[in-house]
């Protein structure tokens, strides 16, 4: 059985309807940019997270970059830091620099490859100013603890929520625990747009309106220079997209929790690995299933022999990238052990139990 890491062709099939019906509705209207469909999805977003408000943008690397903009606690040419995750996609460090700060990367936790409080509290300077939290692979960072930090330290929050849409900590979503938050809806998201795009989402209602100013030239009139702004909108056809996909999201991730289950029950018994474990239940929504062999690149060779394909997320750690080393930086012991061990399975709501079923059975059946 070929079983590729995820197949988006499924997702497409089980939509086809609608998703055709709004997008014929778009283009009969004939407004294709900043329109009620972007309008609407923010209010739906916004609403979803349980925050005052949302603001459609570009892609979640503009998200993260206009959310610490317009927080206005990095500015170009001061080297104010901000402090993230070694482990994450590059957008987050890059989202950091675009917005003229400089991030500094602070250790995870093995558990859950979120970011540690304690490291987090090591690595501030007097030229810190915001923690950006990854919610990596689904799993929510510890957010009451990054809270106590924040406060005491007198730092801004602001959530990358790229990988977590529907997360829950408490009674709070993903992207309602913080000032600020970015979400990312590139197409493998749990909610994914057909394209790019992202959104900012935020309990500080001016905050959303400085956003909505800067994704468009930095006036809301389009061709005025009152912000350091740039062009970062998210289009009527993506915004039309993601209102269809939205309704089905809490039932995707259910779905994406019980194949998770059933990799956990299944691969419970085999030693080697290291599976993931949720903070608290609904606190992971399984973007990724990433676990832990010793032998990583071995397995992932056998499971490739056997048609299954895996990802690494990610194969590098960003401390160690030139663009983002700097000489200050300490060693990371947590986040370069688990580098060279974790390998992310296929799971996506549309995969069957039957291939989640042989995906486990063909690593039980693994000899290092
Ligand atoms: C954790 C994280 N942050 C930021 C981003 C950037 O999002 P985008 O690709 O939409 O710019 C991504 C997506 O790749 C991500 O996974």
């Amino acid at each position: 059985m070929r079983i590729p890491f995820l197949d988006l062709t499924r997702q497409h099939r089980e939509l086809e309807v609608e998703a055709a019906a709004a997008l014929k509705q778009v283009m009969a209207g004939g407004v294709f940019i900043l329109g009620r469909e972007v309008e609407a999805f923010e209010e739906e977003w916004a609403g979803f997270c349980g925050v005052r408000g949302a603001a459609g943008v570009n892609s979640g690397t503009d998200a993260l970059t206009l959310a610490l903009i317009a927080s206005g606690v990095v500015r170009q040419g001061r080297r104010d830091e901000v402090i993230t995750s070694p482990l994450t996609a590059a957008y987050t460090a890059l989202a950091i620099l675009n917005a003229g700060g400089v991030p500094v990367f602070a250790d995870i936790d093995p558990q859950t490859y979120t970011l540690d409080p304690s490291a987090v509290e090591q690595a501030i300077t007097s030229r810190t100013r915001a923690v950006v939290p990854v919610h990596l692979y689904g799993q929510m960072a510890d957010m009451p603890a990054l809270k106590a930090v924040a406060a005491q330290r007198g730092l801004t929050l602001i959530e990358d929520a790229a990988q977590a849409h529907g997360a829950r900590l408490g009674e709070k979503c993903a992207g309602a625990h913080a000032h600020a938050s970015a979400f990312s809806f590139y197409p493998t998201k749990n909610l994914g747009a057909c394209g790019d795009g992202g959104a900012v989402a935020s309990n500080d209602a001016a905050l959303i309106e400085r956003v909505k100013k800067l994704r468009q030239g930095g006036h809301p009139a389009a061709f005025g220079a009152g912000l350091e702004g740039r062009n970062s909108r998210l289009d009527e056809m993506q915004a039309a997209l993601l209102r269809v996909k939205l309704p089905h999201l809490e039932k995707w991730n259910e779905r994406r929790r019980s194949l998770a289950r059933i990799y956990d029950e299944t691969l419970g018994r085999c030693r080697a690995l290291q599976l993931p474990s949720a903070r608290q239940p609904g606190a992971h929504v399984y973007h990724l299933y990433v676990m832990q062999h010793p032998r990583r690149d071995r397995l992932r060779s056998h499971l490739a022999a056997n048609g299954i394909e895996t990802l690494i997320h990610y194969p590098f750690l960003l401390h160690q990238q030139p663009l983002f080393r700097r000489p200050e930086q300490r060693a990371l012991p947590v986040a370069e052990d688990a580098a060279g061990k974790i390998i992310s399975l296929p799971l996506y709501p549309h995969l069957t139990e039957e291939e989640t079923r042989e995906v486990a059975d063909k690593i039980l059946h693994f000899e290092p």
